[in-house]
């Protein structure tokens, strides 16, 4: 499986020739300065919360692609009226079958405020599970029991884990939530695009490697295959 990282916890990945966008946040990223939002194909947007560093690209994203907004239930009502036509309202420990596999919601534990001031519902987490690859995407959060969960849902092949600490888990803790989730491959996110979540990447990757885990941490615009 195919995976485009776009900065912060922007990512991408193709699977079944389908292509889906989770937490689009790009033009307000300095260090995404190169990325070309309008050259960024999506049949889906997947939002995690309502915070505008996952949210703020959106809305221009799923109106020139066309793509189907899937998303807690109080950002799908906020997006319908902005416009977008083809939302996916859900919540959290809610399932649905998509024509690229299922998704199921988890628990965040965060906060979830809409860009204009909007309820922003609760935050989320998704899991992904196709006929290519299972995947755990945990949206920001801190370390829960809750993921002790994730494991029963399916095989999880990879995980996206925020690791600049402050407002999110730091890369011990996202050590230590691969380890509960039982997967050895993490792509970490949410670090480096301000002042408050710049972290050490290779102390970073050392709590990986002591587990025996992998942390990748590719460049912004790379893609990789998973
Ligand atoms: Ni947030
Ligand atoms: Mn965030």
């Amino acid at each position: 499986m195919d995976l485009t990282f776009y900065g912060h916890s922007c990512f991408s990945v193709e699977i079944e020739g389908k292509h889906l966008l989770f937490d689009p946040f790009i033009k307000g990223n300095p260090l995404a300065e190169n990325i070309d939002t309008t050259g960024i194909k999506a049949d889906y947007i997947l939002v995690s919360h309502g915070h505008s560093d996952h949210i703020d690209d959106c809305i221009e994203i799923a109106k020139l692609t066309g793509a189907m907004v899937i998303t807690n239930f109080e950002i799908a009502a906020w997006l319908s009226k902005k416009g977008i036509k083809k939302t996916h309202p859900m919540n959290i420990g809610g399932k649905k079958s998509f024509d690229f596999g299922t998704v199921k919601c988890t628990n965040a534990i965060h906060s979830s405020q809409l860009p204009d001031g909007s309820y922003g519902g609760n935050p989320m987490g998704f899991v992904i599970l196709s006929k290519e690859k299972n995947f755990y995407y945990s949206g920001d959060t801190a370390l829960t029991n809750d993921m002790l969960l994730i494991p029963e849902i399916g095989k999880i092949d990879f995980s996206v884990l925020p690791i600049g600490d402050n407002f999110t888990m730091d890369a011990a803790d996202a050590a230590k939530a691969a380890e509960i989730v039982k997967c050895k491959k993490v792509l970490g996110v949410h670090y480096n695009s301000f002042e408050l979540i710049k972290i050490d990447t290779k102390e970073a990757k050392q709590h990986f490697n002591n587990k025996g885990m992998e942390l990748l941490l590719p460049e912004i615009g790379e893609t990789i295959s998973l």
